[in-house]
């Protein structure tokens, strides 16, 4: 088994994140943010999103977000973007990136998009159109690729028409995402392995949560099975609003720290990727789920003189 040596890690914090958070996290805080993960290393971000300012009320700074991110080479800003709307709006902006996103299924698709799945699928094929001949990359996403909180297992055929939806109107890449946190390494080994088959070149992303503890178990499937990118949130914020139940992302600096002891390269600094998410409990004003933040990594010793003993 070989695995890879080098892999992309999306940062979706301030995005999937935040979009959780009921307070209003100013926008300058984002963009700071934004940058000390530039400083650490970090290179792909989903910002923000472009959605109903109803839907998510902490997306309504989109705009002003990527507009503040000083530019750097190299750095992809990603938006996402619902519908035909949102893509508009991500064309005015300064993102380099849209992704475009549906449920796997017919329920999740209703509390999310509000619309069956054939109605997005159609959206989509609209979006491509207005997408064409214009230099924004274009991921596409699908919503609760590995279980659905309201219907269970998904047909890996509606995941395989979704899918190869995105492959025929020609987007960049294919992000599954667990959105309640119901993978399983067996269902990301057999999704990743179907998807393949279809279209062996597209490139597949795994966005996984940790609402079961299994979210880097996943990741490990994920690398066996050849995949080079993965999503995940500093200090482990997260959730979606449309989806009972939903925790955070697998944690961005958790993340990093076990790529670094398989031996594989994101390109982050894991100090600062840490010291990043201590400042997060901050703004947002609470303990959150990130494990490295507390423990640090493994070789960060302890003074045996300070430590209380057993027996005096
Ligand atoms: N950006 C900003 N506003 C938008 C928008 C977008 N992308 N899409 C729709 N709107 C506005 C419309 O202008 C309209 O506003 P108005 O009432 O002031 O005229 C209102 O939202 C309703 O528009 P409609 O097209 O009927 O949408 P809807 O009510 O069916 O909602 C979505 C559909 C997709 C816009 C909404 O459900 C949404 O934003 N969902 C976001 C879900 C999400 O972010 N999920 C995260 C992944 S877990
Ligand atoms: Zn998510």
């Amino acid at each position: 088994m070989t695995l890879p040596d080098r892999v992309e890690i999306v940062e979706v914090g301030l995005r999937d994140g935040l979009q959780i958070e009921s307070e209003f996290v100013p926008t300058d805080t984002k963009v700071d943010i934004l940058h000390a993960l530039i400083d650490a290393g970090v290179r792909h971000f989903e910002a923000t999103s472009f959605v109903s300012p109803r839907a998510v009320p902490q997306m309504r700074d989109a705009i002003d977000v990527l507009a503040g991110v000083r530019k750097q080479p190299g750095v992809v800003l990603s938006a996402l973007a619902p519908n035909r709307k949102g893509v508009e709006r991500a064309l005015e902006s300064e993102a380099d990136e849209v992704v475009v996103f549906l449920s796997a299924t017919e329920s999740h698709n209703l509390k999310n998009l509000n619309r069956p799945i054939e109605q997005s699928l159609r959206d989509i094929e609209e979006i491509a159109e207005l997408l064409k001949d214009k230099p924004l990359k274009r991921k596409g996403a699908i919503a609760v690729a590995f279980g659905c909180p309201f219907e269970g297992d998904v047909d890996l055929g509606t995941i395989k028409t979704i899918f190869n939806r995105f492959v025929d109107l020609g987007f960049n890449a294919v992000t599954l995402g667990d959105t309640t946190g119901m993978a399983t390494p067996k269902l990301v080994r057999q999704t990743v392995e179907a998807l393949r088959a279809e279209a062996p070149d597209m490139k597949i992303s795994l966005h996984f949560h940790n609402t079961r503890g299994i979210g880097l178990v996943n990741v490990v499937e994920g690398l066996r099975a050849g995949i080079t990118s993965y999503e995940s949130s500093l200090a482990g914020l997260g959730g979606c609003p449309f989806a009972p139940g939903a925790t955070g992302n697998i944690c961005t600096e958790d993340l990093v720290y076990l790529l670094d002891e398989m031996g594989i390269d994101s390109g982050i600094d894991l100090q600062a990727l840490i010291r990043i998410a201590q400042r997060l409990e901050g703004v947002v004003g609470r303990r959150l789920p990130g494990q490295l933040m507390k423990a640090g990594p493994r070789l960060n010793l302890h003074d045996v003189h300070a430590a209380t003993a057993a027996v005096g």
